[in-house]
């Protein structure tokens, strides 16, 4: 499969949307961050018990909900009916955590492109990678708006690589790996994301550069540090600040 590249045409990916000022992962963090200007948003999505996707960054409910326990214990019907919003303001009392089909309907709203983010249960890789590329098919304009599946799981990427291959994929590193362009390959995907962690000297940003892979750092809310790892050579930047730059 040929992909144009950059494939993230953007200084700013919003990191679960507009998380400086809105819940994480909600739809008023899709919509917040449109209306602070960027053009891609970032998300989270795992299965809940009755195999169903819902918007959730962490295993369990514990930080961004009423509740606690694991996602994987509750169906979606049980986590909808908790409150997703107090957690981080009680102005956000009352959103809740999104299924796939209604976060993928309010960014396309909103005009933004997407990175959407696999949070795989190991062991239920396959059934997480075929139930959202049914959602995708069915609702996402691939191929007249931008989108790509990222994740931490390469059994993830390589499912995603076998059963929606039109999209592209990205693995989520925290090192910047020694051998960036055998480790894509390797992998079968098109983009690496590292982390901003000491490790990750301007050395490394070098090998990485010189690779010719796209790459983008993950997480940084300190505008001079993200213009100084765009001068490094990434590509685009992961911020909870849509409007970082
Ligand atoms: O692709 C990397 C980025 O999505 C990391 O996000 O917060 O899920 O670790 P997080
Ligand atoms: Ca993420």
């Amino acid at each position: 499969m040929k992909f144009s590249y950059p494939i993230v045409n953007a200084d700013i990916v919003a990191h679960r949307g507009a998380s400086n000022v809105t819940p994480e992962n909600t739809l008023a963090s899709v919509r917040k961050t449109a209306e602070m200007g960027a053009k891609w948003i970032e998300t989270d999505v795992r299965l809940t018990a009755d195999l169903k996707l819902v918007m959730i960054h962490d295993e369990t409910l514990d930080r961004t909900t009423n509740s606690s326990g694991t996602v994987l214990s509750k169906t979606l019907g049980e986590i909808q009916a908790l409150d997703a919003g107090s957690w981080f303001h009680q102005d956000f009392a009352g959103e809740i955590a999104p299924d796939l089909e209604e976060y993928l309907d309010c960014v396309i709203e909103c005009g933004l492109n997407l990175q959407l983010e696999v949070k795989e249960v190991p062991g239920l890789e396959r059934e997480l990678v075929e139930r959202v590329a049914v959602v995708l098919r069915e609702k996402w304009p691939t191929g007249k708006r931008p989108i790509y599946l990222s994740g931490f799981s390469e059994r993830c990427l390589r499912y995603a690589a076998e059963i929606i291959p039109d999209i592209p994929r990205c693995i989520a590193l925290v090192a910047a790996p020694q051998y960036p362009a055998a480790l894509v390959k390797e992998i079968g995907c098109q983009m690496i994301h590292i982390q901003d962690i000491p490790y990750n000297t301007p050395a490394r940003f070098g090998l990485l550069k010189s690779s010719g892979v796209e790459f983008a750092v993950a997480t940084v809310d300190d505008p001079k540090r993200a213009r100084e790892l765009l001068d490094m050579g990434a590509q685009s930047i992961l911020s909870d600040n849509p409007a970082l730059l």
